[in-house]
């Protein structure tokens, strides 16, 4: 079983946080963090609206902080999971050479939702379905690990 996972997603103040924050309380023995591939939120905690959502189904994250992705990653995880295309993208164009780490989009795990990125609640505002989306693609990636 991969037992550090990371969850990057743009700014790392809205879905990569609340992907690290469901997928901790549902496999705490995996050592999760995540990361954006943007700097501009660096330092921040995660998006108050997010925070607020997840409070209500008991997912706590405000410990969390902003932090931005980088090459020194790939050696740091066993798996990199991406929330849409373009964060894949940018993080593979990171990959030192060499480097055999394996990157997904978080909805390969949830087949079942017919997705192929976890949609930006920062800008649809949905943040409910984003979490669902996220509840079923931490499930999904729980059963994976065995
Ligand atoms: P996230 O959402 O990638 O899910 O953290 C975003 C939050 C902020 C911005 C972009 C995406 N922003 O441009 O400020």
């Amino acid at each position: 079983m991969p037992s550090r996972i990371l969850f990057v997603c743009l700014g790392n103040i809205c879905r990569s946080p609340a992907a690290e924050g469901v997928f901790r309380a549902l496999c705490p023995e995996v050592e999760t963090d995540s990361a954006g591939t943007a700097s501009y939120h660096v330092g921040a905690p995660p998006y108050e609206a997010m925070q607020a959502a997840l409070g209500r189904r008991a997912v706590e994250i405000s410990d969390l902080r902003a932090r931005q992705f980088g090459p020194a990653d790939f050696a740091e995880f066993d798996l990199i999971i991406a929330m849409d295309q373009s964060n894949l993208e940018d993080i593979k164009a990171l990959r030192p050479a060499g480097n055999t780490t394996p990157v997904r989009l978080f909805t390969d795990f949830a087949p079942r939702a017919g997705m192929d990125h976890v949609p930006d609640p920062y800008y649809t505002r949905d943040f409910e379905g984003c979490i669902d989306l996220i509840e079923q693609a931490a499930a999904g990636l729980k059963q994976h690990l065995g």
